[in-house]
């Protein structure tokens, strides 16, 4: 399947990092990039206490917010937890589910997860859902099993249809700030490989649905994943942090 239709998409996952200084340097040092490059759609996701401040630096600039979980509550008592209507209100387009390390660290099943997706997708935004599996099983030959079982708990919630507003990332766990990154051919044939479980349900949304990969993801690293006919582009961690990686990746998007 070809990817002329299909975006090139450049996500920097920010994590637990960053304070207001180094929101307003970073932020103010990837707008010219992405400004030159105009094909390639650009986010980033900072921690939520920055979301407002990111909200005003990127007002005049095509690069879209991202946040990076989401409260399957819309309002109530959830000590601690933030609503993707309030992600609405600071001009939040995308927002991660499934990461491996809420997956990990805060135990969230596939069916937490497909139901986080489906709560992002009602408030009118967009999920990007991360999936990819552990160094084991990657070491037994359950990839393909693993990326399946995580697509199709959202297909069970929410129909094959959610699809057609939604971003995937494939992000292997083993590479996940390891700086062990995936070559373009594994990448590539684990995204071909979810895009043919998705034709079996609609061949239109597979052809459609945007496939980033993730998993240290580097300037020097990520023409070749690009250049991968069903990669569309990169969910990044560490390298987001330093703009002149992050700059250097959406540059090898263009
Ligand atoms: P990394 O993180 O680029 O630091 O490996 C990617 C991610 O977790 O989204």
């Amino acid at each position: 399947m070809t990817q002329t239709t299909r975006q090139i998409l450049v996500m920097g996952n920010w994590k637990l990092n960053g304070n207001k200084a180094m929101v307003a340097d970073l932020i103010g040092a990837l707008k010219a990039p992405a400004a030159e490059c105009p094909n390639v759609a650009v986010a980033v996701c900072p921690p939520v206490l920055f979301l407002g401040q990111a909200q005003t630096l990127l007002a005049d600039s095509l690069i879209a917010l991202g946040a990076q979980d989401v409260d399957l509550n819309s309002v109530g008592a959830f000590t601690g937890e933030n609503s993707a209507a309030m992600y609405k209100e600071f001009g939040v387009q995308y927002v991660l589910v499934g990461h491996s390390e809420r997956r990990t660290l805060h135990r969230e099943s596939d069916a937490t997860v497909a139901a986080k997706f489906a709560v992002v997708q009602t408030a009118g935004l967009t999920p990007v859902l991360c999936i990819g599996e552990t160094d084991a099983q990657f070491e037994a030959n359950e990839t393909q099993a693993v990326v399946e079982r995580q697509l199709q708990a959202v297909i069970d919630h929410s129909g094959i249809h959610a699809f057609n507003n939604a971003v995937i990332a494939y992000e292997p766990v083993w590479a996940i700030g390891t700086g062990k990154t995936a070559t373009p051919d594994i990448a590539q044939k684990v995204h071909a490989a979810i895009r043919t479980f998705l034709a079996g349900f609609d061949a239109a949304i597979a052809a459609k649905v945007q496939i980033l990969y993730g998993g240290s993801v580097k300037g020097a690293s990520a023409a070749g994943l690009f250049a991968m006919s069903d990669i569309d582009g990169a969910l990044v961690g560490g390298a987001a942090l330093q703009a002149e990686e992050f700059a250097a990746i959406i540059r090898a998007g263009a």
